[in-house]
């Protein structure tokens, strides 16, 4: 058998090559499951079968060991390696992470300030606009916790009125759902703030076209990328926004703690972050000393998927997704939240489960019978799981989950 030992071997060869997995036409076969990262390259229990990326990636050893590689380094010498710029200190490999993020998302490496993931991003954004009592915020009601707090902050301390676009669980009509956006615009509105894939659906928004909207309208538009960049290509320029934030430990499978944001040029003083007061770079005198190893470490994974190719990644999870999508599709007990296979579908897919089965219990019945990994709903969405594949995940462990949900709702009916 082809099994996992032998691509453990082929990984662990291949490591240090990503770059010629990546062009080899054998292995770019749209139909063929890469396999480019076993489960056995982690460091996840090997009992478990992880389908919860959305919330938190697996970091594969590779971007460990740089990381404390670096960790070593710094230690050597604290001052000069966390401090000055130059070739061989730590603060200037962190620095470069810029550059590499930069690369991924389409944009400069000026236009990039390193946080540590999307809620500092959409945080450090939400305090770097210009707002005054009075002016008017613009989210969809589906925003994660992350992506709503900074401005829910700024409305308690400075006046300022959230207002929300409704988008029903289940409705994937994205003209209609741009529609509603510019129907809510308000005289006061100052930022639209959206997720660029939604947490609980997986649903892909119009970007491009709410940034159009908000642009003809001399409104900011700041995006939520936290479920996108590293599971898809993202090319902000093409998008049109004005600024974006992401994690890096989500779908880039980097370090815990690490993400960035990108502010565009033409934002100019519109968007006016506090660390880029004394310089851009990455511990410069405004941004103070930072998670300088966590950041080398973000720069190793975003290297290792870039050289596996973006389209070839999103490829790889739409098929898994829509495996799941097509299987749970079959089992009665379960209403399908997120979008069909197509264009608006991205790795994430949730089913709603029945009143009578509570999603907490079925997320820990899948963990502690089947060593399923999911994420439960958040109750104020619907009750029900979601699955996120990602690049170390294949055919079979998705069977073995839809295998595993259809035995625990036999359990739930007898
Ligand atoms: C849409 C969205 N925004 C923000 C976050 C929070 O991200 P982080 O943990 O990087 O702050 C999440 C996490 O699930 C999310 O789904």
């Amino acid at each position: 058998m082809h099994d996992r030992l032998t691509t453990r071997r082929l990984f662990l060869q291949a490591a240090a090559a990503l770059p010629a997995i990546a062009t080899s036409p054998a292995q770019a076969a749209p139909d063929k499951n890469p396999e480019l990262l076993s489960p056995l390259e982690f460091g996840l229990d090997p009992k478990l079968t992880y389908f919860n990326t959305a919330s938190a990636g697996l970091t594969p050893k590779r971007v460990l060991d740089r990381t404390i590689e670096a960790w070593q380094k710094l230690e050597t010498d604290p001052v000069p390696m966390a401090y000055y710029s130059g070739p061989g200190t730590v603060v200037s490999a962190a620095d470069e992470v810029r550059g590499k993020a930069a690369r991924l998302i389409g944009c400069e490496a000026d236009e990039i300030l390193l946080t540590r993931g999307t809620t500092d991003g959409i945080t450090t954004l939400s305090s770097s606009i210009r707002l005054r009592a009075g002016d008017r915020v613009l989210l969809s009601d589906q925003e994660h916790e992350g992506g709503e707090v900074g401005w829910l902050h700024r409305e308690r301390r400075d006046g300022i009125l959230v207002d929300r676009v409704n988008i029903p669980i289940g409705d994937h009509d994205t003209s209609a759902i741009t529609g509603r956006f510019a129907d809510a615009v308000r005289p006061g509105t100052r930022v639209i703030c959206v997720s660029h894939v939604l947490s609980p659906t997986g649903l892909r928004m119009p970007i491009a076209e709410i940034a159009a909207m908000a642009r003809s309208r001399n409104i900011l538009c700041v995006v939520d990328g936290a479920q996108a960049v590293g599971g898809l290509p993202v090319d902000v320029r093409a998008l049109g926004c004005h600024a974006y934030a992401t994690s890096g430990h989500k779908w880039l499978i980097g370090p815990k703690g690490t993400g960035f944001v990108y502010v565009s040029r033409d934002a100019g003083e519109l968007i006016d972050p506090p660390q880029w007061l004394l310089g851009r770079n990455f511990g410069s005198n405004s941004a103070g000393l930072g998670p300088l190893t966590l950041m080398v470490g973000l720069g190793q994974a975003i290297d290792d998927l870039a050289a596996v190719g973006l389209a070839r990644v999103e490829a790889h999870n739409v098929r898994l997704r829509n495996r799941f999508y097509s299987g749970l599709s079959k089992i009665s007990d379960l209403r399908l939240v997120s979008p069909p296979p197509g264009l608006s579908a991205t790795a994430l897919v949730a089913a709603e489960l029945p009143q009578r089965i509570d999603s907490k219990v079925m997320r820990e019945r899948m963990r502690d019978r089947h060593g399923v990994i999911v994420k439960m709903a958040e109750k104020r969405w619907f009750n029900g799981i979601r699955f996120s594949p990602h690049i170390y995940n294949d055919e079979h462990q998705v069977d073995t989950a839809i295998a595993a949900l259809r035995a625990e709702l036999g359990n739930f009916s007898t």
